[in-house]
Formats: C-alpha cells, structure tokens, sequence
C-alpha cells in the first residue's frame, strides 16, 4: 500500500482499529518430562496461519513493555486481557497435563511467527506464584531461540540486516507487517532448584514463563503454564509447610508419553499468500 501525502497517511492510520492485535505466539509447549501445554489465549486450529492481519493475528499475546520482567500476562486481540483462569482453555486444548520439568530440565515449543514484526531473539521469565509476578520472577536461558533482528524479519523468513532492517522496520510501523506464517523451535532451560507455588485451573505448583521477543510494536509472544516434574520435593526450604502440595505429584509422574509428540515441532510452515489489510498502529 502506497500513500501519495502524509495527509492521507495520517488519514488512513487514524482509521485503522486501536484494538491491539499481535504478530508472533507460542503455539505449542512441552517439558523435558512430558505434558503438552499452549499459550494463554491462544484459540488453536480456528486460526488461520495464511491470511489478512485481521484474521491471523486475534489470538497471539502483546505485552505493553518491551521489559521481560514486567508483571501481567498480556492481553490478545479477541479476548482482551489474558487471565490466570484461562489456563483452563489451554489444557481443553492441549490435555490435562500441563508441562513438565525436571530439575535443571527444560520448556520445548513450536513459536509461530505471523508477521515480520513477531520474530526473534525471545527472552524468558519464569514467574514461580502463578499470577504474572514476572517482575519478580527469574530470568530462564533461551538455549534455541526464534530467528529475527530485534523482532522483525522477513516474509521469507531470512534475518535481515543493516540497512534492510531499517526499511522493513520503519515499513512495519507505518503500513503493515506482512504474513510470515512460519514455526521455529523453541527450548528454554528452567534453573535448577525451581519451586512452583501457584494454583491455577485446579492444578498445583504451577509456574508462568514469559516468552516475548523485544518488538516495540508489541512485543509480542505468550504466557505458558508448567510444573516442575514431582512438583512438591523441589526446593526442601520453600516446600516446608506446604502440607497440600504433595498431592500433585502424583499427576506429574503420568506426563511421559505426551511430552515426545510436541518436541519434534521443528518444521518450517508454509509461507502463504499476502494479507492486504491495514496493521493497527501501536505508540
Ligand atoms: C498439544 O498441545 C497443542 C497445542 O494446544 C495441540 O495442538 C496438540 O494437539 C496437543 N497434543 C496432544 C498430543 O494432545
Ligand atoms: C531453596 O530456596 C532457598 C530460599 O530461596 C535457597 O536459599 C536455597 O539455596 C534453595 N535450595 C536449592 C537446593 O535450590
């Protein structure tokens, strides 16, 4: 889309919905010891990957600051502010069986890239309460991360660079970001010696991560919910006196089979025809 005068720039831009709306999700997750989880917000198959902005981008996570340790959980385009209690959309999709993590294990997922503003680098934040206290929360190491220069690439999928990063930034913000619709691999190591203490969706000893890359457009990414695999033994000093937690472990023990069947979410999407709608403008 061209335009022939800032006029009819500001024009169009002023037309354009203020609803945010967000252009890379976590899609799929799930830990070194099993489980299968998604992002909070995220509406599955319904979406289309290929398509107009407006349909591709309701279900993916924009956070208001591009600060990793922020606190609160983002918000989607379709259903507004993400909830703690949503978690329970993400297990009717994804299984009862949230992510498991062993100790010093990891989160493994499938980032789905909707449009050249929602790539990498990613950062993680792992919030041990539950309830999006991210900043408190603690830093977790993105050992395979989402391709991208500080969040944009191309609709080819190739990084760019230099001064054509520049140009498709500066595209990004004043016209529209185009359909990418392509999956990367994901793995986050979780440090040693963390302890889940949240209750969430019925479940115990739930932690949150943060995964978002750094777009000032967004950023831009999603919410996870996961255990520590045997959740209750995890750290003996902030165990004690949990009387209630042991009763979750149980559950954790179970999670073997479904983990494999996330993990080798590696493969490229197809890259899909252009979307021709107008991007909404975020400040
Ligand atoms: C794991 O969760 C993803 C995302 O919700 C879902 O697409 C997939 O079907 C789930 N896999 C299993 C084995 O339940
Ligand atoms: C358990 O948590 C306490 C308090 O945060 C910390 O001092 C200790 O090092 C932790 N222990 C392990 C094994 O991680």
């Amino acid at each position: 889309m061209y335009f022939s005068t800032p006029a009819l720039l500001l024009a169009t831009l002023s037309l354009t919905p203020t609803l945010i709306s967000a252009h890379g999700k976590v899609a799929a997750v799930s830990g070194d010891a099993g489980g299968n989880g998604t992002a909070i917000g995220i509406l599955g198959g319904i979406v289309p990957g290929p398509g107009k902005n407006r349909v591709t981008e309701v279900d993916t996570t924009v956070f208001g600051k591009t600060n990793i340790a922020t606190n609160g959980l983002g918000k989607t385009q379709k259903n507004g502010k993400n909830t703690v209690a949503m978690v329970a959309g993400t297990m009717d999709q994804s299984g009862a069986t949230l992510p498991q993590v062993s100790d010093g294990g990891s989160i493994q997922g499938t980032f789905h890239v909707v449009t050249t503003d929602g790539a990498g680098p990613v950062q993680a934040m792992i919030d041990t309460t539950g309830t999006g206290q991210f900043a408190d929360g603690i830093k977790a190491n993105v050992v395979t991360d989402v391709p991208g220069n500080k969040g944009n690439i191309r609709p080819s999928g190739k990084v760019p660079r230099g001064l054509s990063y520049v140009a498709l930034r500066a595209r990004n913000l004043v016209a529209r970001a185009s359909n990418v619709n392509m999956d990367f691999p994901i793995d986050i190591t979780v440090p040693a010696g963390t302890t889940c203490t949240g209750t969430v969706a019925g479940q115990q000893n739930v932690c949150f991560m943060k995964i978002a890359n750094s777009n000032r457009a967004g950023p831009f990414g999603g919410v996870i919910a996961f255990q520590m695999a045997g959740g209750a033994v995890g750290n003996t000093t902030t165990a004690t006196g949990a009387a209630g937690a042991a009763g979750a472990a149980g559950a954790a023990g179970a999670a073997g089979a479904a983990g494999a069947a996330v993990g080798s979410a590696s493969a490229k999407g197809v890259k899909a025809g252009k979307g021709a709608t107008a991007k909404r403008f975020v400040a």
